[in-house]
């Protein structure tokens, strides 16, 4: 079989080597297709293929329809709302993401980025500490956990809300359990955003919500720019002075946003929250393994078009 590993963004050399050793030692093909400049050489390079790994890039209906022999997607990573499901489904293609892999790279990240915004991007001038401060973990899947045991390493008083977790699963880490989303952001100082972007969710963390957090708050967003509602942000920051909001991803308005809110707003030149040879180690080998695993038992853990 050949397995294609598309990526705009590349993996660290060790990553790819890794995959390599593991693809061809179950007697599989490597091919690369890295650093692409025009999505055309995606297209053409997933023409012959049997199976793809892929980071945040778009796998559309176009990819799927110039794959004539894809068989299988690994999105080595999380969130798979790069992926086009339907169009996949449709043409039997098995998709699956890695889920955990590089959580831990996104968690450091986030409160990197929380010291950072504490520290007015390290401008001279007294800033602030996280220590006990009030951490608010909107949704509490692999990366919030991290997060939240992190903060508590900081002296942070930890918060959470997630409806799709039990409640003693999150309070047996020692994280207090709100409600409501309206407690969460009423409650908390520092925000750590995590919920996915689907239908549900997009543009859902708006002025209501922003404009109940405590004098002082910051939004830290390692999850995906569309769960903000961009115009309401602008909003709501020029409103409440005292907000902040960091971003692992450029907002569509980022230039509004850093014109008008200097130092109150910071963006990632570049998704930054995977980008470590941990995360990429860990997220390409699972992606190589799982593809190599389907391919050999039939084996479908993980699938996310089920
Ligand atoms: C994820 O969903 O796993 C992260 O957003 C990482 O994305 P990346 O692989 O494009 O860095």
């Amino acid at each position: 079989m050949k397995v294609l590993v598309a990526t705009d963004k590349p993996f660290a050399k060790v990553a790819v080597d890794g995959i390599r050793a593991v693809v061809e030692q179950a007697g599989h093909e490597l091919v690369l297709c890295e650093k692409y400049t025009d999505v055309s050489d995606f297209h053409k390079a997933v023409a012959d293929v049997d199976a793809l790994i892929v980071r945040s890039d778009k796998v559309d209906a176009a990819v799927v329809d110039a794959a004539k022999n894809l068989k299988i997607v690994v999105r080595a990573g999380a969130g798979f709302d790069n992926l086009d499901l339907a169009a996949c489904t449709a043409k039997g293609i098995v998709c699956m993401n890695t889920p955990g892999q590089n959580s831990n790279a996104v968690a450091e990240l986030a409160l990197g980025m929380m010291v950072y915004m504490a520290r007015n991007c390290f401008q001279p001038g007294a800033g602030t500490e996280l220590k006990g401060k009030k951490l608010g973990i909107h949704a509490y899947g692999n990366v919030g956990r991290l997060v939240a045991m992190i903060g508590k390493g900081f002296g942070m008083e930890v918060y959470a809300f997630d409806p799709f977790v039990k409640a003693e699963a999150i309070q047996a880490d020692g994280v207090n359990v709100l409600n409501s989303v309206e407690e969460l952001y009423s409650t908390c100082h520092y925000i750590s955003l995590h919920i996915p972007a689907n239908d549900k969710t997009k543009k859902s963390i708006g002025y209501e919500l922003l404009s109940k957090m405590p004098k002082g708050g910051c939004l830290v967003n390692t999850a995906r720019k569309e769960v903000i509602h961009e115009e309401e942000l602008v909003k709501v920051l020029t409103e409440r002075t005292d907000l902040k909001y960091a971003t692992d991803i450029e907002a569509g308005n980022q230039a509004e946003l850093n014109e008008k809110f200097g130092i109150r707003v910071f963006a990632t030149p570049k998704k930054m929250g995977a980008e470590t040879a941990e995360a990429n180690i860990n997220a390409g080998l699972a992606a190589a393994n799982q593809i190599c695993k389907f391919f050999a038992t039939g084996d479908t853990t993980f699938q996310v078009n089920k």
